[in-house]
């Protein structure tokens, strides 16, 4: 919680904000579905807060992607790649459904791309790796610069819903991420693994 503190302190210090109240939420046990359990958790605030926004954060890794749907917890194989870019294109197509879903509420979602930002997403890896991000991290965004397109995502008025956005602009998502019908499959396997009804 040191961390969440820290936030908590800058944002009321440089918004003069009262009520920011850091929560501890782990949703470890979600595993690639956790941006879909958040959601549903917020759901009523979301809806009784609208207009609301709901930005999910995804990555160009995207395109690399399938959906595993007879291992989608990486139960049976586990390769980190393969986890993260599955998790990434998951993030893209539950944006999908969940903009169609939430028609007419006045709660818009979408999906960003913030880029190759410099921040602690690396810890996990190989101290090799680790050290190659360093040595090269003038040439990645910064956290402010990777902040940009949610932050446009956020801000810009009229903004269209289910959309993936890149550099602070509407992007071509892949083949597999436009799929509605993976998007629909999900979705139900979703729902049936984390044993919710959505309502
Ligand atoms: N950095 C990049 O170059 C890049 C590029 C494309 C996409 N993205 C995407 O951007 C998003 C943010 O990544 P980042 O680069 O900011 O990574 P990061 O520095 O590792 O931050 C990840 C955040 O997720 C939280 N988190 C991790 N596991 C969690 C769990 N089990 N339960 C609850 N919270 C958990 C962490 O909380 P703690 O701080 O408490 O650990 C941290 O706040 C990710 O979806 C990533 O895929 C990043």
């Amino acid at each position: 919680m040191v961390k969440a503190q820290l936030a908590v302190n800058e944002i009321i210090r440089e918004t003069g904000a009262v009520n920011v109240i850091p929560c501890k939420l782990d949703l470890a046990d979600t595993k690639s579905i956790c941006h879909f359990f958040l959601t549903f958790l917020l759901l009523d605030l979301l809806k009784h807060s609208a207009p609301a926004r709901v930005i999910n954060l995804t990555s160009m890794a995207h395109s690399m992607g399938r959906i595993h749907f007879d291992d989608l917890n990486s139960e049976k194989s586990y390769h980190p790649v393969k986890a993260y870019v599955q998790s990434k294109l998951a993030n893209i197509l539950f944006t999908r459904e969940l903009a169609r879903k939430l028609e007419g509420t006045g709660v818009t979602v979408c999906a960003v791309d913030p880029g190759i930002v410099h921040t602690e997403v690396t810890r996990h890896m190989k101290s090799t790796l680790q050290m190659f991000v360093k040595a090269f991290s003038f040439l990645i965004r910064t956290p402010a610069e990777g902040a940009y397109t949610t932050l446009h995502c956020a801000l810009t008025p009229d903004l269209r819903s289910g959309g993936y956005y890149r550099n602070c602009t509407l992007a071509t998502c892949s083949r597999a991420a436009s799929d509605d019908r993976t998007a629909r499959n999900l979705w139900v396997v979703s729902c049936h693994l984390l044993g919710i009804r959505w309502r």
